[in-house]
């Protein structure tokens, strides 16, 4: 019998369990039933994760009591948009579903944010469950109740906090995820030890085997961990009123490498290149020690997750970029700077020309 791990996301009335260990799946019904047993279930998930997974979490949920329909959208980033969270509601009332069903997301981080935005508006709020398939999705996206969706304007700009009623983890699903996939999630699991977690940081750096090989005995520690410390960070501060901007770290960066590279660097890769970029702006503002900075960019090196601007990346329109952040403070840019491994500030005020130098020295 392999380890189950529970934790706890404590938000009093709205708290909830994540509960993850290998092979879960197959006993999702246990865990299912008390929220789903003589309720309307729908199942939402992508053209990827539905032919591989959708079956037996249906079957699950017909184990434990309920009634299970299913909603399979076109995988993407790009079809994580208002229409087809019309769709999916749409489909919800063609399902009869009322205010006591419930809405279950089986995917990533856009499957996730769509179901809990679908889940939040529907008949005005009904409960949802995530069950998480890419890394990114297990140790971010799946917890703390950020739900949404994209304008043609912008990524995420609509969207409401809406909490989950349970978090179900089953590390084996990432067998069949690209490996690519698996590095972006890495990227967001070394944003935990650096902005929270020394043992953590150093534990990864330990471990570069284990986490390049896969290792779902270890993932599964280190994806309990990573959930314990966004728990602790959402518990403290739900809707980002401060602390949990940390979560941030790298991703003002990040976005804006994303987007000037057009999407060749995928969201992960872009907050490892963007993690970097604020160690930079760190050292060179005499926050961080330069030796800091190198142990996290060795460690990113390592889980062979990129560290600095593609060639014809051009630091000027990175800042223009960075200028689009939703958390900026008038016109000035709001960072997350690492202080030391495992410790960060929110911190605002840099001079442009100071970020765009830092920005020029991760180019290639
Ligand atoms: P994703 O949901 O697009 O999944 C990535 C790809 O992997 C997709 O093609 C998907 O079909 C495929 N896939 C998923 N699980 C699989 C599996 N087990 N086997 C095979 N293929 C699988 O992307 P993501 O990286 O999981 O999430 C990114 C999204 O998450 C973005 O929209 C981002 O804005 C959002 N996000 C939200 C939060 C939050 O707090 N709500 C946090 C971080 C990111
Ligand atoms: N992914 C950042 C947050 O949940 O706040």
């Amino acid at each position: 019998m392999n380890k189950i791990i529970k934790i706890t996301v404590g938000l009093k009335e709205r708290s909830y369990d994540i509960i993850t260990g290998q092979g879960i799946l197959s006993n999702a019904s246990e865990y299912l039933a008390p929220f789903v047993k003589g309720r309307k279930c729908l199942l939402l998930t992508d053209s990827n994760v539905g032919p591989l997974y959708a079956e037996k979490v249906a079957e699950m949920l017909i184990a434990a009591g309920a009634e299970a329909f299913t909603f399979p959208f076109q995988a993407g980033e790009e079809n994580k948009t208002l229409e087809t969270v019309g769709g999916i509601c749409s489909h919800a009332v063609k399902c009869g579903l009322d205010r006591s069903s419930l809405i279950i997301a089986l995917g990533g981080g856009v499957c996730g944010d769509i179901a809990g935005f679908a889940a939040a508006i529907y008949m005005r709020g009904i409960n949802f469950i995530q069950i998480p398939t890419t890394l990114l999705a297990a140790v971010d996206s799946s917890v703390g109740g950020k739900t949404g969706a994209d304008l043609p304007e912008g990524k995420n700009l609509i969207g409401a906090f809406w909490q989950p009623k349970l978090v179900l983890m089953d590390p084996e699903v990432f067998a069949t995820l690209p490996l690519k996939e698996i590095r972006c999630g890495l990227a967001e699991v070394v944003k935990y030890g650096v902005i929270m977690d020394a043992p953590l940081f150093a534990k990864l750096e330990e471990n570069t085997d284990k986490l390049n090989a896969v290792d779902l005995e270890f993932y599964t520690e280190i994806i309990a961990r990573c959930c314990e410390l966004k728990a602790k960070v959402v518990a403290a501060d739900e809707r980002e009123g401060g602390l949990r901007a940390i979560l941030n770290y790298g991703h003002t960066f990040g976005h804006a490498v994303e987007l000037v590279s057009n999407f060749t660097l995928a969201h992960g890769e872009g907050v490892a290149v963007g993690m970097n970029m604020a160690a930079e702006l760190a050292v060179q503002a005499g926050l961080l020690d330069r030796a800091v900075a190198v142990r996290q960019r060795k460690l990113l090196e390592k889980l062979a997750l990129p560290c600095t601007l593609p060639p014809g990346g051009d630091p000027e329109q990175i800042y223009t970029g960075m200028l689009k952040d939703k958390k900026k403070v008038g016109s000035r840019l709001n960072l997350i700077i690492p202080l030391d491994i495992g410790k960060v500030e929110i911190k605002s005020g840099f001079e442009p020309a100071d970020i765009i130098k830092a920005i020029r020295c991760c180019c290639e």
